[in-house]
């Protein structure tokens, strides 16, 4: 028996964490594996197809300038449904918590195609923060049918709401698979603005787009990394700035032209995981960062009032400072200041993985449709 897979998926950090997926499933006789992409990004979700060389089978290109959610969904559920009705596969795999995710989950529920959730279970237990995520994970976590949790902590989310023990794998995040095939030593960056840039002193490297934080706190976050450039010559602020016009609206009338804060447009994925490797400290609203930064050993503050990732705020190398401008100034200086503080923080622990996430996953697959008799080996 082939199990036919289909992976999809709509945005740039589901591309990334997807990536070893589709390798690890596409090396394997048992699956025959594709790629659905809705393209709710375009340019960023090129940048990592392009990276990791997928070519989609399906991609129903779907973003608009300042797509609405609900138009969005619609046009991921139906060009998604056609696609599962018309090419029925096995399975398929989502990632996460994103609208495609959820659509995904729902196009393949009407046509009674099984689900997999990779990075299942992640929860804040606050259905508007993150918003839309967090309804979108826990309804995707409805309709899935196989779990792959990353930590032990998501799987007690989904236990404490009745899922099946039997349905979920442990398996470790796929970020941390990913992050071994692109951070290295030595490594030349390749963007041209990137490679241009007067980059001694002490780097803040810098990304957010989360829909709440979208106005007001992005404008406070702003002033705060102007605070902190003052008060600190040797710093610099590193800033790819997301595509989405709501957040370089923001961003840029208030960042642009300012001494010593560099604003790009977002780097191809290797770039960024190289410049997050030489960051000094990383603020951000974004959840991949948080798995990430602690594998290489650099301390993040999450911009946000909440995380769905409390593993490395309990290891001590993430902490959550809020939204406010005085907040962030007083939690990034105490860190520019004090070198124990920053030590403190700064130890490398990895609570998301061993870069052997895929391959879990691939064998929970397979154990899954009892083609092997064991549950692979958990990450713990
Ligand atoms: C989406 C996800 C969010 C994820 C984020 C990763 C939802 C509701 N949101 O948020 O969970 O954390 O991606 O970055 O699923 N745009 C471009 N080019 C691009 C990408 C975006 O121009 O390559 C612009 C478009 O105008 C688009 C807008 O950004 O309408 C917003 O994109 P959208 O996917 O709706 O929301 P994100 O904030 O990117
Ligand atoms: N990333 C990237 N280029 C950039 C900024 C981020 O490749 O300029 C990567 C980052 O390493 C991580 C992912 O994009 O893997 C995070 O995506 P984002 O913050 O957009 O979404 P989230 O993780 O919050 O859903």
């Amino acid at each position: 028996m082939t199990v036919k897979v289909f992976t999809v998926f709509g945005v740039r950090p589901e591309a990334i964490k997807m990536a070893p997926v589709i390798n690890e499933l596409a090396g394997r006789p048992e699956f025959s594996v594709s790629v659905c992409v809705t393209g709710q990004h375009r340019e960023m979700l090129d940048q990592v197809l392009r990276l990791f060389k997928i070519t989609p089978r399906y991609d129903l290109n779907i973003m608009r300038e300042r797509q609405t959610l609900p138009e969005t969904f619609s046009r991921a559920v139906l060009g998604l449904e056609t696609i599962f009705r018309e090419d029925r596969p096995d399975i398929i795999l989502v990632h996460g918590d994103t609208l495609t995710t959820f659509a995904a989950s729902l196009a393949a529920f009407f046509n009674q195609v099984p689900v997999g959730h990779v990075e299942a279970g992640l929860r804040t237990y606050d259905k508007y923060s993150p918003f839309p995520e967090e309804m979108n994970r826990k309804l995707t976590g409805a309709l899935a049918d196989v779990h792959f949790a990353p930590t032990a902590t998501s799987r007690a989310n989904l236990l404490r709401e009745g899922v099946l023990a039997a349905s979920i794998y442990v398996t470790g995040n796929t970020a941390i698979d990913a992050l071994a095939t692109t951070v290295r030593q030595p490594y030349a960056f390749h963007d041209v603005a990137l490679k241009q840039l007067p980059l001694g002193g002490r780097v803040l490297l810098v990304e957010v787009h989360r829909r709440e934080n979208w106005g007001e706190p992005m404008a406070a976050m702003c002033l705060a990394l102007l605070d902190l450039v003052a008060a600190f010559p040797d710093v610099q602020v590193v800033f790819p700035v997301h595509l989405n016009p709501v957040v370089r609206e923001v961003v840029l009338p208030c960042l642009a032209g300012q001494e010593r804060v560099h604003l790009l447009d977002p780097l191809d994925t290797d770039d960024f995981h190289n410049l997050m490797a030489r960051a000094h400290l990383i603020l951000t609203d974004s959840g991949g960062l948080q798995e990430e930064a602690p594998a290489l050993g650099v301390p993040v503050l999450v911009m946000r009032n909440n995380t769905e990732r409390p593993e490395a705020v309990e290891a001590g190398t993430v902490a959550v400072v809020g939204t406010s401008r005085r907040g962030i100034v007083e939690q990034a200086t105490r860190l520019l200041q004090s070198t124990e503080a920053y030590n403190t923080m700064k130890t490398a622990i990895n609570p998301y993985g061993d870069g052997q996430a895929a391959r879990r996953i691939a064998e929970g697959l397979l154990h899954h449709f009892g083609l092997v008799p064991a549950r692979p080996r958990e990450w713990a």
